[in-house]
């Protein structure tokens, strides 16, 4: 028998207050139309100065840990593309802000294919006897890099932090993950990006608005949809799964377009799409867990749902995996 990482435990965490369209119509020239029909968004959650992503992170994996029957994990990776600080990781951080001990602790940064990425590490290490379990986050205060004049990111992105605990197991078993794919293209970094705060610039050159996030919204929808059918599809082939085996599609929460435009490109219906971003926005890192996280709570995700992961973001990256949900603990 091949040993495998095996889900056993899925928890999320949001800031106290949503923000709703409404808030952000009085201050940019936009709308609660436009950003409903061009997004899919109602609200997203914006952290208070008084919360970092680390907080975020660690109210998830609390969660996570509990719903895993509070079971020892010797990992934590944290995927997040808005660090508590550029140095050190914030992974050490929230391993100690959960009384973990020394645990290995660091951080994956891939976007909003991050949460992908850092299974993939986590799932590896376990499958190679390096781990005994982990504690897989992603988390994210996106508000933090949003520039507020922007209105084609201010009104897209929210925070967040979703969570998954990996125990070791048997390929095949519920929840075991994988197969896995993973993919980047650098030549389109100019497409998502945070320009400065990193080594390509000193830190005296560059204005206050590089340090804002920035995205080519256009062209990053056409890719996205492409990059994430295309990882789907090697995914379920790895698998030996078709396409009609998928019970819920789990992709990043970018634009209910995207999503929409995705199943249809896999042929897939609509229906079995898994989604949130309604309620939470685009949280990059996040998206994925925290959208696991709502969808088991509501009692969507039935224990032997076949679900496909997909994901999308700056780098470019791209990832996908495949699973069985496992039976968990509902709250
Ligand atoms: N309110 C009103 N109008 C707006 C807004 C807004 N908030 N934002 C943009 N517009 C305008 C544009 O200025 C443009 O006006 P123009 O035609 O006069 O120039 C018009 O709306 C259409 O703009 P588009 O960019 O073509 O709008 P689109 O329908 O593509 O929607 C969006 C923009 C929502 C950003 C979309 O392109 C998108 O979701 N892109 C992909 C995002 C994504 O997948 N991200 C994943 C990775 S993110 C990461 O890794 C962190």
């Amino acid at each position: 028998m091949t040993r495998a990482a095996v889900v056993a435990g899925v928890g999320s965490a949001l800031p106290p207050v949503p923000v709703t369209n409404a808030e952000l119509v009085a201050a940019l020239d936009t709308s609660d139309e436009w950003i409903r029909t061009r997004t899919g968004i109602r609200q997203r959650y914006f952290a208070p100065d008084s919360m970092a992503t680390s907080d975020l992170a660690a109210g998830a994996g609390a969660k996570a840990l509990k719903s895993a029957g509070g079971r020892a994990v010797d990992t934590l990776v944290v995927a997040t593309t808005t660090p508590d600080r550029p140095c050190p990781a914030t992974a050490p951080t929230v391993a100690a802000k959960l009384g973990l001990g020394s645990v290995a602790a660091y951080d994956v940064a891939a976007v909003c294919s991050g949460f992908v990425y850092a299974l993939a590490t986590a799932a590896g290490l376990i499958a190679l006897g390096a781990s005994e379990g982990a504690l897989v986050i992603g988390a994210e205060t996106f508000s933090r890099i949003l520039d507020p004049a922007d209105r084609s990111t201010a009104v897209i992105f929210g925070d967040g932090a979703g969570a998954l605990v990996l125990r070791p197991g048997t390929e095949g078993e519920a929840g075991a993950l994988g197969p896995f794919d993973l993919g980047s293209d650098g030549e389109g970094l100019e497409l998502i990006t945070v320009p400065a705060g990193g080594s390509e610039r000193r830190p005296h050159a560059p204005a206050a608005a590089d340090h804002y996030f920035r995205m080519q919204g256009k062209q990053v929808f056409r890719l996205a949809v492409q990059r994430m059918s295309a990882s789907a599809r090697t995914v379920l082939d790895r698998a030996g799964w078709r396409v009609a085996d998928v019970d819920r599609l789990v992709s990043h929460q970018a634009n209910h377009r995207i999503t929409a435009r995705l199943a249809d490109e896999l042929g897939l219906p609509q229906e079995r799409c898994a989604g949130n971003i309604a309620e939470v926005g685009n949280t990059a890192a996040a998206s994925i867990p925290l959208a696991l996280d709502h969808a088991h709570a509501e009692g969507t995700l039935r224990p032997g749902a076949r679900l496909l992961l997909t994901a999308f973001g700056g780098g470019l990256t791209w990832g996908a995996t495949a699973l069985t949900w496992p039976a968990l603990d509902r709250d």
